[in-house]
């Protein structure tokens, strides 16, 4: 077997085998292969897809590519609840603690943030002494005890999907919809949790900036997660204005916290609710979202849920008086506010702007070595559909001093007010599975 003979099939549009998939992948992650291959064959699947066997086959590999991790004895029913990225994304650090005092727990890897989307790692690490599980041991371990278990990559698990995510950033093959439902999916595959809850954004501050991509996407994961036999739903959510109202590590971090004292703002606690309340119904234990609701409302109003915050912080090498003390987080030395140039309704808040004005402020990474400032972030005082009169604040920016013309020109591009009035947007837009 030649790997050019493969990328020749792919070029063709003709079906490759499992051997010839399994053959190009070893040959690849050993090294056998060059990366000039690789990417051709890439290319190839960029424009020609994968057919639904293809994938499966591509997958499997990515999972057994490394390390595997199962939870045994922890009589537990465990969510892997995923989100392919956003602004203002701070779902697993509210949705953890509720499956936690649900009774179920979380066996999750998650990310750190690049470009003008945040990653749950960052976030946790706005708390001094924090540090995330980093061997399949460590995690095990943290589920028993706090039942929240998350871990950053490694190197040990899916190391294929590492080595072929570098080549996709720089081959331009990261926009295609079987590799990346590869890509994530390998990864929650390769750690069995009972339940997978995929929560695809859509919208600007997205991956998938429309609907229509954003269903292909999730509708290919979710048909993998069954080939694999695996319990599982896909979420589409509303990414076309910041989740939210805070944007930047330490802010999510207090929104977080608030949302599970109650206090949180519409849209993301209406999210965490229903995603709660999914997992509820997947473990047997409701029979619908709506049911489900009152018993998360439950742990929010007798505490139990900022309890398991508090023990997953603690067992995380944290102060968990942070849920009681902001001051314990970093904080921004300066704050200017933004402010309405007219009267109106909000129509526009570009997520990706606002994200990308946040990461030049330094709540993110514009390449991955970068070093964050966990202090720095933007406040949304409005939401679309929110009328507001001339001079009326739009956005609180939180700085160290940086606060750059291309930031404001940035910000000022996000923000479009309308003369009409605008609806508010639903933060649930479908529910696949
Ligand atoms: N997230 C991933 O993990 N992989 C992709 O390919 C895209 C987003």
């Amino acid at each position: 077997m030649r790997a050019v003979d493969i990328i020749q099939k792919k070029r063709d549009k003709e079906i490759l085998t499992k051997e010839e998939i399994n053959f190009l992948l070893e040959e690849y992650l050993e090294g056998n292969t060059p990366d000039y291959q690789m990417s051709s064959f890439l290319m190839a699947v960029y424009f020609n897809g994968m057919t639904t066997e293809e994938l499966k086959y591509f997958t499997e590999k990515m999972i057994y590519s490394g390390d595997t991790i199962d939870f045994p004895g922890t009589h537990k029913f465990l969510v892997d609840k995923h989100s392919t990225g956003g602004v203002g994304d701070k779902t697993t650090i509210a949705l953890a603690p509720i499956f936690g005092a649900l009774g179920m727990g979380t066996a999750k890897l998650s990310g750190k943030g690049l470009g003008h989307t945040g990653g749950t790692i960052d976030k946790f690490e706005s708390i001094e002494g924090f540090k995330f599980s980093r061997t399949k041991e460590e995690l095990i371990k943290l589920v028993n005890e706090t039942g929240t278990g998350i871990m950053g990559y490694s190197d040990k698990i899916v190391p294929l999907d590492k080595k072929l995510y570098s080549l996709r950033d720089v081959t331009a093959t990261v926009p295609s919809i079987p590799l990346i439902a590869s890509s994530i999916m390998g990864k929650k595959l390769a750690v069995h949790a009972d339940a997978i809850i995929l929560d695809v954004k859509v919208g600007s501050g997205a991956f998938m900036k429309n609907i229509d991509e954003a269903r292909e996407l999730a509708e290919t994961m979710y048909e993998l997660g069954k080939a694999f036999d695996r319990n599982i739903v896909c979420f589409l959510t509303n990414m076309d204005q910041p989740l939210g109202e805070a944007v930047g590590n330490s802010l999510e971090m207090i929104e977080a916290i608030e949302t599970l004292k109650g206090n949180g703002p519409e849209d993301f606690t209406d999210l965490i609710y229903t995603l709660a309340s999914q997992a509820l119904v997947m473990k047997g234990d409701t029979a619908d979202l709506e049911s489900g609701k009152q018993k998360v409302r439950k742990v929010i109003e007798n505490g139990q849920a900022l309890d398991m915050l508090r023990k997953f912080i603690k067992g995380s090498g944290g102060n968990p008086s942070v849920c009681d003390d902001y001051s314990l987080l970093p904080k921004a030395k300066e704050k200017d506010v933004f402010r309405a140039t007219k009267d109106g309704y909000i129509e526009h808040l570009n997520a990706e702007l606002i994200g990308r004005a946040a990461m030049m402020l330094g709540a993110g990474r514009a390449t991955k070595d970068d070093i964050i400032d966990h202090s720095v972030g933007i406040i949304m005082c409005s939401k679309v559909g929110d009328k507001l009169e001339k001079g009326a604040a739009i956005l609180e920016i939180f700085h160290n001093g940086n606060l750059r013309d291309e930031v404001l020109e940035t910000l000022a591009e996000a923000v479009v007010i309308s003369e009409e009035k605008i609806d508010k947007q639903e933060i649930i837009l479908e529910i696949i599975g």
